[in-house]
């Protein structure tokens, strides 16, 4: 039996009504829309802030009742559905915990929102670099060393910002040591947990950072939870902030005309995970090792395991992960990134009542890696990228690098010079070079094998005319 939805059940209770509209949105029950059938179907239940259907900027009704459960569920204070992704929860906790000009720990490798949030909330950043994780490759999680140094020397930070899991699913329970001591110090602690949406469904799962006493976390309920693209969970737990507060910026950084689609989908979302059971966890851990077996067969294909159970990441011998995304492609298998080494796999959350077509992905698996071996490997180089100083600031501060002019020139020439743009490679979305940051040599280095191995950017950059943003001498 399905869960309570208030939500969903809201929407179904106004669809039977036969009702209509004189109201916006104006395709009007999908009447007036020229998109295909079962889209134009699905816009009947596109609806606005109607009688019956609360109002998403003060809930009062059914909205406040979808909201509670969310709260019980991941045994919170406060929990709120948002409708612009883990991005927008991640601007309004930034916003606010801290002001113009007031110092804020971040982790270096933190996803690209966080950081437009410093740079709109004009805030100082104190960055804190993360582990290099040999498992995964990757740059991981802040040791609690490194964030004791951090608030020793900075202890009037308003907050500690860090992104636990990691993209890749790595998520160590150091997490709870340093929560504790932020605590101490009275700081809050805010975590992206855009990756951990689905940590409350198991304890087979790694726990979620509510679990570890974080003040505010955010999770992309879209990533791993059946919700709708763009729907995202925020929750609230404090004794050092104000909820109204986070509230308020809710309020002002997301749309007045929330998607009710996205707020039912955020609803069904939350009832799966409360009615996930040790059967599901069972089921789901069982297909998952036939798979990851069947995989293994393949000559030449490693699997990787991580903490969390939901990703696995897959390398093909000697070739760099976007060769092997496209051999992947070819066979219609769509991976959630790729890197120099490998692809990473977000799996389904599968209940005991799913199928999923294993056998025949593994058989075009093996066909994909057949048909890659026939083209040289380009071979991911073995050097560890160089992790930067422990504790950094920035060479100029947000105020003063946007009083700046900008030039663009060639970016081996730009070692030493202040980045005046992020240089983001996408996935996974964390920026390489952050706007005020002094570019390193170990920053080109890697700049160079991202693009040598053909990945993409984001940001202000013209990398094909291999150039770069930097403030003019
Ligand atoms: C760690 C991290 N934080 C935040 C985001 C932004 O999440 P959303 O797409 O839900 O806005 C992402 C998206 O990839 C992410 O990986």
């Amino acid at each position: 039996m399905l869960e309570k939805r208030p939500l969903v059940e809201a929407l179904e209770n106004f669809h039977k009504q036969r009702s209509i509209s004189f109201h916006v949105p104006g395709h009007k029950n999908g009447l007036l829309s020229n998109l295909p059938k079962v889209m134009k179907e699905t816009m009947r239940y596109d609806l606005t802030e109607l009688c019956g259907l609360d109002d998403y900027h003060h809930p009062e009704d059914a909205i406040k009742e979808a909201e509670r459960l969310l709260s019980d569920t991941y045994e919170t204070q406060k929990s709120f559905f948002l409708v612009n992704g883990t991005t927008v929860g991640n601007l309004a906790m930034i916003y606010a915990t801290c002001q113009f000009g007031e110092q804020i720990i971040v982790q270096r490798n933190a996803h690209k929102s966080i950081f437009h949030a410093i740079e709109l909330v004009g805030a100082e950043p104190i960055f804190v670099s993360p582990e290099w994780d040999e498992r995964t490759k990757t740059a991981s999680y802040v040791p609690l060393e490194v964030i004791s140094k951090a608030i020793h020397q900075y202890p009037m930070a308003k907050a500690v910002i860090l992104t636990y899991p990691s993209y890749y699913g790595v998520a160590s329970s150091e997490l709870k040591d340093i929560i504790d001591l932020c605590h101490v110090n009275n700081i809050p602690v805010l975590v992206d947990e855009a990756h951990g949406a689905h940590f409350r469904a198991n304890k087979g799962y790694p726990k979620s950072a509510l679990m570890y006493g974080a003040d505010v976390v955010v999770q992309s309920a879209h990533k791993t939870l059946p919700a709708l693209t763009m729907g995202s969970f925020l929750h609230f737990n404090s004794n050092f902030l104000e909820v109204s507060t986070i509230n308020k910026y809710l309020r002002m950084l997301q749309s007045s005309s929330p998607s009710y689609l996205l707020l039912a989908s955020l609803d069904d979302a939350r009832s799966y995970v409360d009615s996930y059971n040790e059967v599901d966890f069972k089921y789901f851990m069982d297909r998952r090792t036939l798979f990851m077996n069947s995989l293994e067969t393949i000559p030449c294909l490693e699997v990787v395991q991580v903490d969390d159970p939901l990703k696995l990441l897959i390398r093909v011998g000697k070739y760099a992960g976007f060769q092997v995304q496209k051999a992947f492609e070819a066979q219609n298998i769509y991976v959630e990134l790729a890197d120099t080494h490998q692809v990473l796999f977000i799996l389904p959350l599968l209940k005991g009542e799913h199928e999923y077509p294993f056998a025949d992905i593994r058989k075009r698996i093996k066909y994909a890696v057949d048909e890659l071996r026939k083209e040289e490997p380009n071979s991911p180089s073995e050097v560890q990228p160089i992790i930067q100083h422990s504790i950094s600031t920035l060479h100029m501060s947000v105020g003063v690098l946007s009083g700046k002019r900008g030039e663009w020139i060639p970016y081996v020439r730009s070692i030493g010079r202040i980045a005046k743009a992020m240089v983001i490679p996408y996935p996974p979305g964390i920026p390489l070079i952050i706007a005020g940051e002094k570019i390193t040599v170990s920053m080109l280095t890697e700049l160079e094998e991202w693009l040598e191995k053909g990945a993409v950017f984001q940001g202000e950059h013209r990398l094909a005319e291999k150039l770069i943003y930097v403030v003019e001498d």
